[in-house]
């Protein structure tokens, strides 16, 4: 169940003046109606708070999410944001509030089909594109998709979109053998820990199959251990999140397509949150580069400064990488 109102409140978009910038946005609206709109592919849309802040300065949208609920939040906001002239901070919006197609198109989609879903849209030769990756808030803090190991009675489901997937996270935990459960937890942790987590679910799940958020938790308080500043249940919940929405393999197949897309000057913006998925990003930036098609605009990632870590301490593992097209 969606309710816009909270759920749209509560995620703080990360490195956003970073974003803006390296998309190569104007700080301000570009007011000249005869210059045409700079086009950019939002390709996780999330709540939209980075789409919002280049519909301000001028640019068009399209915006895709794999996650239903993801979408009407955002286009709940965004129809707000072009509506309204006097909320704090929007006045440059281009108002009045008309025709929303003309800032923005909102597609459900896995932006794996990235370069089908911006060519059936127009979306071909464009400024930049965003790829913000892992979960927003409201995904993390429902109490029913699974996500988060706060809610223990929930369904261990963790699918971004329950229509399109078929496999949850607690089929994964049910079926793959244990070599296959080591390497998914490989993905976050050490190789001694995952061999012990896979082992623990085989002798668990001959006694009852895993079902919920608890079920996983039980087998995780056996076998992992504590690590400063982080709950034991972090990475075993990363390492099952990333495998049910297969979320490295979308990365990389995602990236040439997305680089296809771009106009000469057009800049391909990652911001990562997991040191495998910086890896993919950093090699194809890399390959770009060396085959002479593009340039490096980061040579070390982006991160948040200490005022935005210490505001949102989800923002703490973001690292963020620019490519231009040449
Ligand atoms: C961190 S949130 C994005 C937040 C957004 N930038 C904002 O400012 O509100 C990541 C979003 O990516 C979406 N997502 C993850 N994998 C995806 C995929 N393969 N295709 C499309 N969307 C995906 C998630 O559903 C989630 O809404």
């Amino acid at each position: 169940m969606v309710n816009l109102d909270n759920d749209r409140q509560v995620h703080e978009s990360v490195l956003s003046e970073e974003v803006i910038k390296a998309l190569g946005l104007p700080a301000h609206l570009n007011k000249d109606d005869s210059v045409d709109k700079p086009r950019y592919i939002d390709a996780t849309l999330g709540l939209g708070g980075h789409s919002v802040e280049i519909i301000k300065r001028g640019g068009k949208v399209l915006g895709i999410d794999v996650d239903e609920n993801a979408i009407k939040i955002a286009e709940s906001k965004l129809k707000e944001v072009l509506r309204a002239k006097s909320l704090t901070g929007l006045e440059a919006c281009p108002t009045p509030y008309q025709d929303s197609k003309e800032f923005f198109t909102l597609v459900i989609g896995n932006f794996i089909h990235i370069d089908e879903i911006a060519r059936s849209y127009g979306f071909t030769n464009v400024d930049g594109i965003l790829f913000d990756l892992g979960i927003s808030t409201p995904q993390l803090s429902s109490s029913t998709r699974g996500f988060s190991f706060q809610n223990k009675a929930a369904t261990l489901d963790m699918r971004f979109n329950p229509k399109v997937q078929g496999v949850t996270g607690f089929d994964l935990l049910n079926s793959l053998n244990k070599r296959q459960l080591q390497e998914l937890f490989e993905i976050t942790l050490p190789k001694y820990i995952s061999r012990k987590l896979a082992g623990e679910i085989i002798d668990r799940r001959r006694q009852t199959p895993f079902k919920t958020v608890g079920d996983f938790i039980g087998v995780i308080v056996k076998t992992v251990h504590g690590k400063e500043k982080i709950n034991i249940a972090t990475l075993p919940f990363l390492a099952l999140r990333i495998a049910v929405n297969s979320e490295l393999v979308n990365l990389k197949e995602s990236l040439p397509r997305a680089f296809s897309l771009l106009k000469p000057k057009g800049r391909l913006v990652v911001i990562s949150f997991h040191s495998k998925e910086d890896v993919i990003v950093k090699k194809f930036y890399l390959e770009k580069e060396s085959d002479g098609q593009a340039k490096i605009l980061t040579q070390k990632p982006i991160i948040p400064k200490d005022t935005e870590i210490h505001r949102n301490p989800k923002s703490r593992s973001a690292k963020m990488r620019v490519l231009e097209k040449i």
